[in-house]
């Protein structure tokens, strides 16, 4: 994956330092990222766009992995933003990134948090619902402030991995229906409004797509609703959305298309879909999470106990679990790994990775084949950029790990290990005062 190698000593190397001297240096779990890994995807995205001569935004949606220095990194590839939450959006200004590229998502956002996107004049709200219309009504005009907003729509195409499936009208929580007429009525509510600026839809279909097919179908849908809004009353959108989901490697058997491709085909589909009709090409806005940090993301354990279960397994167990990856008790999600201090040594034994956490199902990877590991082994499991520290918890008590940018030799780190005094900071002792008791 990406820039890692093994040195002479057969040691795994991550954008040119020792997996070892990482884990030495910063302590397990340990999460290390390659950020030249993230900036050749960033890369290909715009450039793609570049190539075909189409405007875009190439937006990161942070939820994948937020952080202070990821959002700077961000901001410096030239990449917009999309944020879910007051704490992303939040944590994305104190970082300096520029409010006017990043877009705000969610299907119930708070006045609080609208307000907060409002008054930093965020780039653009993604609105959801109807009550949101009514929200972004109320406070933009209650503070004298414009904003820019995209409908999210339901294509009634959904994806999943291999596979999509069309649908008249889908079961989501997110978004306008764009078959039964939520669509069009959320266009009349905000199209003569004062402070409200529409630009357009979006729409996201899934995650984890292998194949351009449903991205295709999506497209052409919503041009053909935006099409009908311009017959019918003349109505031009400058932005189609079409969200993110590009599927990335995290087992041999998946297989991904490189960015280049979905972005090919997306515009492809979107001109053959305006044909010869008297539109002009509206800006692509997309939004990849995990395709931008997934395959770029590492993390490295210290391998501690083992139980033979005769016949049965071998469990190897690490000093992270699901609460540094939830993602395989959560969606049975795989996973590759190697052990970093034994890179050439003969895969001679099957092994169930085993998490350190007090629950039966924090299995990490099962049934994988490695060298004999004893205590004190570094094991890499591989592809945990994008969604597992944002998706970290500290069950069990146990602290968050840290995380570590590697480049060209040198690292950094981009976020400090918890620590104890951390895990108490917010908890109040039954020695303090109480409030309210009479
Ligand atoms: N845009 C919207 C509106 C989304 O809801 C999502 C992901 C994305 C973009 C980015 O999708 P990506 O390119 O990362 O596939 N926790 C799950 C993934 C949840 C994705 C939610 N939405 C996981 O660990 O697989």
């Amino acid at each position: 994956f990406g820039t890692q190698s093994v040195d002479e000593q057969g040691h795994l190397t991550i954008g040119g330092t020792s997996a070892l001297t990482l884990a030495k240096n910063y302590g397990t779990p340990l999460y290390v990222y390659d950020t030249a890994l993230i900036k050749e995807r960033a890369l290909a995205f715009i450039q793609t766009f570049e190539r075909e001569h189409v405007k875009a935004q190439v937006a990161y949606a942070s939820k994948a992995f937020s952080s202070i220095a990821m959002y700077q990194l961000a901001a410096e590839e030239g990449l917009s933003l999309d944020v879910v939450s007051g704490g992303e959006l939040y944590t994305a200004i104190h970082a300096g990134f520029p409010v006017d590229r990043i877009h705000f998502h969610g299907n119930n956002k708070s006045d609080d948090e609208l307000l907060f996107a409002l008054n930093a004049g965020i780039g653009c709200i993604v609105v959801d619902n109807f009550y949101e219309i009514e929200q972004l009504k109320r406070l933009t005009e209650n503070h004298n402030k414009q904003i820019n907003i995209l409908l999210r729509v339901t294509p009634g195409i959904e994806a999943h991995t291999h596979d999509y499936i069309t649908t008249g009208q889908a079961d989501s929580k997110f978004g306008f229906d764009l078959n039964n007429g939520q669509a069009d009525k959320a266009f009349h509510a905000v199209r003569d409004e004062k402070f409200i600026r529409l630009l357009g839809m979006h729409c996201h279909i899934g995650s984890q797509i292998f194949d351009t097919v449903a991205f295709s179908l999506a497209a052409k849908k919503l041009i053909g609703k935006m099409l009908t809004w311009k017959t019918d009353f003349g109505f031009i959108c400058p932005v189609l959305n079409l969200g993110g989901g590009f599927g990335i490697r995290y087992t041999e058997e998946d297989k991904p298309l490189q960015p280049a491709i979905y972005v090919e085909d997306m515009i492809r589909s979107i001109r053959s879909e305006i044909g010869e009709a008297d539109y002009p090409m509206p800006e692509i806005w997309i939004e990849p999470g995990r395709s931008l940090v997934g395959d770029a993301g590492t993390t490295l354990y210290s391998i501690g106990s083992q139980k033979e279960v005769p016949g049965v397994r071998n469990y190897l167990a690490v000093d992270g679990g699901m609460s540094d990856n939830i993602r395989p008790a959560l969606y049975q999600a795989k996973y590759d790994a190697a052990v970093a201090n034994k890179m050439t040594a003969e895969a001679t034994t099957t092994y169930t990775v085993a998490g350190k956490c007090c629950e039966s199902g924090d299995k990490l990877i099962e049934d994988i084949s490695l060298p004999s590991v004893e205590a004190g082994d570094i094991l890499a499991v591989f592809c945990t950029g994008a969604y597992g520290y944002s998706m970290a918890s500290n069950y069990n008590r146990l602290p968050r790990p840290a995380v570590v940018f590697v480049e060209e030799g040198s690292h950094r780190v981009v976020i400090k290990r918890e620590t104890y005094e951390d895990l108490v900071r917010l908890d109040c002792s039954l020695q303090g005062e109480t409030v309210g008791a009479h």
